[in-house]
C-alpha cells in the first residue's frame, strides 16, 4: 500500500500530495510519470512527479474531475492509495545545451520543472524558468516553485497582479530574441503548447513539450494515448510523454483530449451527489 505522508494546498485548485513509494523514488528519471489508483476499481490517473524525498514521491494535483476531487476530499495523511505504478514513460535524454528555458502554465508543467531544473543544472546548463499563473492568488508557495534551482526566474500572471504581465509565450518571445536560448521544455495547457509550437516554428531552438494525453494502461498496450507525431503514430506513455513540440499534430491531441468530457462530468456529478 502507498501511504499518504503529506497533503498541502498549493492554491484553491491545486494541491501537493506525497505518498510512500520506494520503488518509484529509486528508479524515476526526469520525463517519467506515475499512474495512481485510489481503489482497486478506481480510474488509472497519470501524474507527473514533482519531488522525491527519501522513499516518498510528491505530486501536484488539480481538483478537476471525480478522482482528483475524491483524492483531495477522502484521503488524509495516513490513508493509503491502492497503487502508484511506475516510473512509466521514457526518461528524457538531457544534454548540455547552453541556455535552456523551462516554461509552464499548469499543474503538470509546474511539477515537471522541479526535476528538470535540477538535472539540467547538473549538466552545466544555464537554466531559466518561467511559471505562469492566472493571477497572484494562484501562485504556489515559494518552496514549490522552481526558483531555487535555476539561474534566472520569472513568474508571469495573465492579469499582471504578480511578475511579468502575460503568458510564458509572450516572455519567451523576448528571451528568444536574445538568441542565446538553445532549448525549451514546456508543459501545461495543451492549447498553449500548440501556440508555442507555432510561435517557435522555423527558429533555431529545440522545443520539447509534455504531451498530456488520456492514458489507460500506461504501457503501450491499449492505444488510448496515441499521438500523431512526425507523420506516424506514437504512444505518449511509451514513446513520450515528452516530444518535439513542432512534430506533434496538436489539433488531433486537442480533439482526443475532449472525447470523454460528457462521461467525466457524469462521474463527477455522481460522486458529489453521494
Ligand atoms: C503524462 C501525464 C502527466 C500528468 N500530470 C499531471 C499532474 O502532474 N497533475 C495533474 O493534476 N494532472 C496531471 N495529468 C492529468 C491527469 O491525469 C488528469 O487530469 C486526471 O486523469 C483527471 O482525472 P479526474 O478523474 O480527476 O478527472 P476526469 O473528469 O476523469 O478528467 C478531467 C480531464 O482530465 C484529463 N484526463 C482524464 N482522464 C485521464 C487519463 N486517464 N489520462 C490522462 N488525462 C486524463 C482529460 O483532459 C479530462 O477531460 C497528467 C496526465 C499525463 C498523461
Ligand atoms: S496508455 Fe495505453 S497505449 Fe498508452
Amino acid at each position: 500500500m502507498f501511504r499518504v505522508t503529506m497533503k498541502e494546498d498549493l492554491n484553491e485548485q491545486d494541491y501537493y500530495l506525497e505518498v510512500e513509494s520506494p520503488h518509484v523514488s529509486r528508479h524515476w528519471r526526469p520525463g517519467q510519470f506515475v499512474i495512481i489508483m485510489t481503489h482497486e476499481r478506481g480510474e488509472r490517473v497519470p501524474i507527473s512527479v514533482a519531488t522525491i524525498n527519501g522513499g516518498r514521491v510528491g505530486m501536484f494535483i488539480k481538483k478537476l474531475g471525480k478522482t482528483s476531487v475524491e483524492l483531495y476530499r477522502d484521503f488524509k495523511v495516513g490513508s493509503s492509495l491502492y497503487a502508484v505504478a511506475g516510473p512509466l514513460g521514457r526518461p528524457l535524454k538531457l544534454e548540455s545545451y547552453g541556455t535552456v528555458v523551462l516554461a509552464s502554465d499548469a499543474v503538470c508543467g509546474h511539477a515537471e520543472q522541479l526535476g528538470l531544473a535540477q538535472e539540467l543544472a547538473k549538466l552545466g546548463n544555464k537554466v531559466i524558468s518561467i511559471q505562469t499563473f492566472k493571477t497572484e492568488k494562484e501562485v504556489y508557495p515559494e518552496k514549490y516553485l522552481a526558483k531555487k534551482y535555476v539561474d534566472e526566474y520569472f513568474i508571469t500572471t495573465l492579469d499582471g497582479t504578480a511578475g511579468y504581465k502575460g503568458h510564458y509565450i509572450d516572455l519567451l518571445r523576448e528571451l528568444l530574441a536574445r538568441r542565446e536560448v538553445k532549448a525549451v521544455f514546456a508543459g501545461g495547457a495543451l492549447a498553449n503548447l500548440k501556440k508555442l509550437a507555432e510561435a517557435t516554428a522555423g527558429l533555431d531552438v529545440r522545443v520539447y513539450a509534455l504531451v498530456r494525453t488520456i492514458m489507460v494502461d500506461g504501457t503501450g498496450m491499449c492505444g488510448s494515448c496515441r499521438v500523431r507525431y512526425n507523420g506516424v503514430i506514437a504512444y505518449a506513455c511509451r514513446d513520450g510523454p515528452w516530444f518535439d513540440a513542432r512534430l506533434v499534430d496538436w489539433d488531433d491531441v486537442l480533439r482526443r483530449d475532449a472525447r470523454f468530457k460528457k462521461v467525466e462530468k457524469i462521474a463527477l456529478d455522481k460522486y458529489l451527489a453521494r
